[in-house]
């Protein structure tokens, strides 16, 4: 939308936070609070975006640095939401079109209830448009006052007599505004209120009085126009953004068994008939199959899973691929920029890093595998390491197909093993075994026949 240009509000300090980082860049859901109003207001195509900072200024400055159409204006010191709006006049005051003001700290309004606001503000050719709820506990909002039905203005809590307080229906902080008479009035309001503050909700009445049209247009779902005020809201607002990520899973055919404890993040995609049991963590860029099953306490970020893959419990998974039909775990972890690939068996207390596991090669135990090339069909017997690293810098290890690493070896990198070669078990490989050969390199047994009798006298 070419007239429309966006205004965030998030120069506050968030004082019940308690926090040495700035309230709209805690996350919820995998992004911040800010992230979330910016990634709304984005949908709106809007002309631009302009956020007012004040309070660590620079960390929400840096936040947003790699967004396109996105300046920061400075409010130094707060003085009020309407003191805040009038810092944007350089960027705005000889635009035209809608400003759609914005809260930071409200992180789960849907655009698609922007966009309804913008158009019923334009249909009614409106000077103003106030965003409003109706809510059972009203506390704390500013409460908005009709007269025959019409807006008259917003009276905030502190300054409500207790008729006024009693009505449910509040600001949520979200506006539109005909940006033709916007500064001008806003220069108008004054501070004479309980907290001494320039109240942009006093517009409402200066409008009214100028008989300018102001409208109202309600939310449907409250859940959307909750602030982030304090820890408790935080949690609050971080639970429905998992809710209905969860609901959307589940719409796709995802089962989770049990959705309290499941915690995926919205970036993420899973396909149908995979099975997420409790205490699932699907994070970052991830993608998910169809058929896996994914069983409890795992974790897994920024990685891509192939069809019916099984996460076996407490596993870590990291920046990584896993094609189809792998099985993996209980306790692996298998660390950035590892591949394994088709129907690979990675087991208990294994851990890869830089690794690629070809198809249908298996670890089944407590074994270190880092910056290792394992060909297809490859066994890794139990206790195997690659020793990749010399102090200095760190080396690779080759494992060609259908190769054999008895348990207990240790692969000095770099060296490789040739295709269907075999390692016997307890070796210390620190030369290259060519294909079809048998490594030993161990130290010789010696049996003392008697030897217990003799210690014994
Ligand atoms: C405000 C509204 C209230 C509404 C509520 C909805 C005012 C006076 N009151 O109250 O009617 O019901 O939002 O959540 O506007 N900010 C600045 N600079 C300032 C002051 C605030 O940028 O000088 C920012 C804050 O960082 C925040 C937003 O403006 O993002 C709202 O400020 P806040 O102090 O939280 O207002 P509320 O008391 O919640
Ligand atoms: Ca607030």
């Amino acid at each position: 939308m070419t007239d429309v240009h966006v205004l965030v509000l998030a120069a506050g300090k968030g004082t019940r936070m308690k926090s040495a980082q700035p309230k709209v860049l805690h996350s919820v859901g995998g992004a911040t609070l800010l992230d979330r109003v910016l990634t709304a207001a984005a949908r709106l195509d809007p002309a631009s975006v302009t956020i007012v900072v004040g309070h660590q200024a620079a960390l929400i400055e840096a936040a947003c640095a790699g967004r396109p159409n996105v300046t920061c204006v400075l409010q130094e010191p707060q003085l009020g939401t309407a003191h805040a709006v009038l810092q944007a006049a350089p960027q705005l005051s000889d635009r035209t079109g809608t400003l759609v003001l914005l809260s930071g700290d409200v992180p789960l309004l849907s655009s698609d209830t922007v966009a309804r606001l913008v158009d019923a503000h334009r249909r009614a050719g409106a000077a103003a448009t106030v965003l409003t709820a109706s809510v059972p506990r009203p506390t704390g909002y500013g409460r908005i006052v009709r007269q025959n039905g019409r807006i008259t203005r917003i009276v905030e809590e502190r300054d409500a007599s207790p008729e006024e307080r009693a009505i449910q229906e509040i600001n949520s902080g979200v506006y539109a505004f005909d940006l033709a008479p916007l500064f001008p009035a806003l220069r108008s309001i004054a501070t004479n209120n309980a907290q001494g503050e320039y109240y942009l909700p006093d517009l409402v009445g200066i409008y009214r009085r100028r008989e300018l049209v102001v409208e109202t247009v309600s939310v449907a779902d409250v859940r959307e126009i909750q602030g982030v005020n304090s820890r408790a809201e935080l949690a609050a607002v971080g639970g429905v953004v998992r809710q209905q990520k969860n609901d959307q899973l589940m719409a796709a055919g995802v089962t989770l068994v049990d959705p309290a404890t499941t915690y995926v993040e919205d970036t993420v995609v899973v396909g149908p008939d995979t099975v997420l049991h409790p205490n699932v963590y699907l994070e970052g860029r991830t993608t998910l199959g169809a058929g896996c099953v994914v069983h409890a306490g795992s974790r897994i970020v920024d990685s891509t899973l192939g069809d019916r893959v099984v996460v076996k419990n407490y596993t870590i998974v990291t920046s990584s691929v896993l094609h189809a039909d792998v099985q993996i775990g209980p306790f692996a972890h298998v660390r950035p920029d590892s591949e394994v690939r088709e129907g690979a068996h990675i087991g208990n207390f294994v851990e890869l890093k830089k690794t690629v596991m070809g198809e249908g090669a298996k670890a089944g135990h407590l074994a270190y595998l880092g910056d290792a090339r394992i060909g297809s069909g490859v066994n890794i017997g139990a206790g195997t390491i690659t020793c990749n690293y010399d102090g200095t810098r760190k080396h690779q290890t080759v494992i060609e197909d259908g190769a054999f690493i008895g348990s207990d070896s240790q692969l000095v990198a770099p060296v490789t093993v040739g295709k269907g070669a075999y390692v016997a078990a307890g070796s210390s490989i620190v030369e290259d075994v060519p294909a079809g050969a048998l490594g030993i390199a161990r130290g010789r047994q010696v049996n003392i026949t008697g030897w217990v009798d003799r210690k014994k006298t």
